[in-house]
């Protein structure tokens, strides 16, 4: 008697090879649950991850709220304001060492200060004689020299003003207006 050649669909059948090594007997590798472990492992990873970046991110900003000085800041004597021709600028340092000024005299004769660091990226913002705007070379930012907006470029926040007091003996910085 002749069996016939096809019997209809059949189950497949995981194929087992002939002989299991023994490392594998002994040590068997459960994939499902491999993989759910390291989901789960992702899931806390990226939750501690968030959890130390928010962390730091406030600590950091205490920090540099702690750092700023408080109160009202000494007065510093800008040396040639008073000889600066209108249209023309020059650069000192307030309220540290640290931290870059550039004073303007304007056409209408009046002195305006900044903050020479750029709201966009920190570049050094400079003055061409006779411009009326401060220019951050970096990225094409331009800043009003009236009031110190952003007329033009990425920045969109206006320099920190750089306070100041005419007198007699001179010209001083006396406080920051960021
Ligand atoms: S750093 Fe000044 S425009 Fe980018």
């Amino acid at each position: 008697m002749s069996k016939p050649l096809n019997d209809g669909p059949v189950a497949a059948k995981a194929v087992e090879p002939a002989e299991t090594p023994h490392w594998k007997r002994d040590f068997p590798i459960r994939w499902e649950e491999d993989h759910y472990v390291t989901r789960r492992e992702l899931a806390k990873f990226l939750t501690l991850g968030s959890g130390t970046i928010a962390a730091a991110t406030v600590g950091v900003a205490l920090l540099g709220d702690r750092l700023r000085p408080s109160g009202p800041m000494p007065p510093l004597r800008i040396d040639g304001a008073e000889g600066l021709a209108r249209g023309a600028s020059l650069l000192f340092r307030y309220p540290s060492e640290e931290d870059p000024c550039i004073l303007v005299r304007l056409e209408n004769d009046r002195l305006a200060a900044y903050s020479q660091v750029c709201t966009h990226l920190s570049c050094a913002v400079v003055h061409r004689p006779g411009s009326r705007e401060l220019d951050c070379p970096c990225h094409e930012g331009h800043f009003d020299c009236i009031d110190g907006r952003p007329n033009s470029g990425p920045p969109t926040r206006r320099l920190p003003r750089i306070l100041l007091n005419e007198t007699l003996n001179g010209t001083y910085a006396v406080g920051v207006e960021v």
